[in-house]
């Protein structure tokens, strides 16, 4: 997968490279790059955003910078990007981020993430130059960095070769083998520790009934807490 960032803070995604699991999927031939848009403003100052029309409070990402960037980076008319690559402007309002979007997002060979700051985006941009809106909560966010860092995160750990093990990802919560509910609990050494013992069937080695309990205290779990 290629993944593009379109942020004025490109700085931030260094600590977030530099993670390991997300270190590993790049060097096995994912990409995560940033663009910063105000390396392409030709407006003084290097200025990106400008006052809302109508006024208001907050500044505005303008459409003209973003569509410089946009075309600099992918050398074309940005209306036409949709078309072969998914294009994804982060606000609170978007589509809810979960499970079923973060597997369909993780088929795509190439993701362009646009994150607004201040008071986010000209319009002209999520209509125009966005396949979707995307949220990662209904809470307002100083800008759509860490969102976009949060997408990353959920995507790229899906991909083939990124978790130690295969079959973590798999019965993990809200996934298909899980019926979509939240994940069962983990419980490691020491078998007892002051008083508190894990549960005896996780100790008996007979996978068949470790296998329902699990399942058992998945949908508990999915139906409001974990069985007594
Ligand atoms: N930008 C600001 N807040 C956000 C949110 N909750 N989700 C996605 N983008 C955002």
């Amino acid at each position: 997968m290629d993944a593009d960032v379109f942020t004025l803070f490109p700085s931030w995604f260094d600590w977030f490279r530099g993670q390991r699991h997300v270190a590993n999927v790049l060097a096995s031939g994912t990409t995560l790059d940033c663009v910063n848009p105000r390396d392409y403003t030709t407006l003084s100052g290097r200025q990106v955003d400008d006052t809302p029309f109508g006024g208001g409070a907050g500044m505005v990402l303008r459409v003209d910078v973003v569509e410089a960037a946009l075309r600099a980076r992918y050398g074309r008319d940005p209306l036409e990007l949709r078309e072969d690559r998914r294009v994804l402007a982060l606000t609170p309002g978007g589509r809810l981020l979960d499970d079923a979007l973060i597997d369909e997002l993780a088929c795509e060979p190439a993701l362009t993430l646009l994150s607004g700051r201040y008071e986010g985006f000209d319009q002209r941009i999520v209509d125009h130059f966005a396949s979707d809106e995307l949220s990662i909560g209904r809470y307002v966010l100083a800008g759509g960095e860490l969102p976009a860092m949060v997408v990353c995160d959920a995507v790229l750990r899906k991909l083939p070769g990124v978790l130690g093990d295969e079959r973590s990802a798999v019965e993990e919560s809200f996934s298909p083998a899980l019926q979509g509910g939240p994940e069962y609990p983990h419980y490691t050494r020491p078998a007892e520790y002051r008083g508190w013992r894990v549960p005896d069937v996780l100790l008996s080695g007979h996978h068949a009934r470790i296998r329902a309990w699990r399942r058992e205290q998945s949908r508990a779990r999915a139906e409001g807490g974990p069985l007594p």
